[in-house]
């Protein structure tokens, strides 16, 4: 028996759909098309990339290609806490792929991945203009200047403590 789409997926679908018909079938709309899922959803489910092919008489593979070759687009919605590493120039010369790493090994998930219970996701970026404290991440659009691999323990370990906090919170006021 089909599995029924999970009824978010659903309403994504629907929504794609509709929007479709304000653009041409034509080749030249596939990068205005993607920036519209992707603004209007947050990333690029997988599940839309057949709609789009459709819609423009392409193979999937095409659609495919052209959204995993620009960093703007996204296939996983992002987390409840964003990490983004920089790695423009200053970023990648100071060390910014190992804090990428560091976090990809503590999180268990790569660039570009959400964790399975959505709290964090982890995107790399170019430059966001703060250089001198190279090497740069912005978690929850706080900018952490001088990363380091303890700091990307300390930052998680924050996290963790605080959902503890609240978890305990929350069963004393179910109590
Ligand atoms: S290169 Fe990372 S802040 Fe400029």
């Amino acid at each position: 028996m089909k599995n029924n789409p999970v009824p978010e997926i659903e309403a994504i679908l629907q929504d794609v759909t509709a929007r479709l018909k304000d653009f041409r079938k034509e080749k030249c709309c596939l990068i205005p098309i993607l920036q519209m899922i992707q603004h209007r959803h947050a990333h690029l489910p997988h599940e839309t990339i057949k709609l789009v092919a459709d819609h423009l008489g392409i193979a999937p593979c095409e659609v495919y290609g052209v959204a995993t070759f620009y960093n703007q687009f996204r296939f996983h919605p992002p987390g409840k806490h964003p990490i983004k590493v920089c790695l423009g120039t200053a970023c990648h010369v100071r060390g910014g792929s190992i804090i990428l790493e560091n976090f990809e090994r503590k999180l268990r998930i790569k660039d570009g991945e959400t964790t399975p219970d959505k709290e964090f996701s982890i995107e790399r970026v170019a430059c966001v203009g703060c250089c001198a404290l190279a090497p740069v991440t912005v978690l929850d659009d706080q900018v952490h200047g001088h990363m380091a691999p303890s700091k990307v323990e300390g930052l998680i370990l924050g996290f963790e403590i605080e959902k503890q906090k609240q978890e305990r919170e929350k069963a004393k006021d179910d109590f």
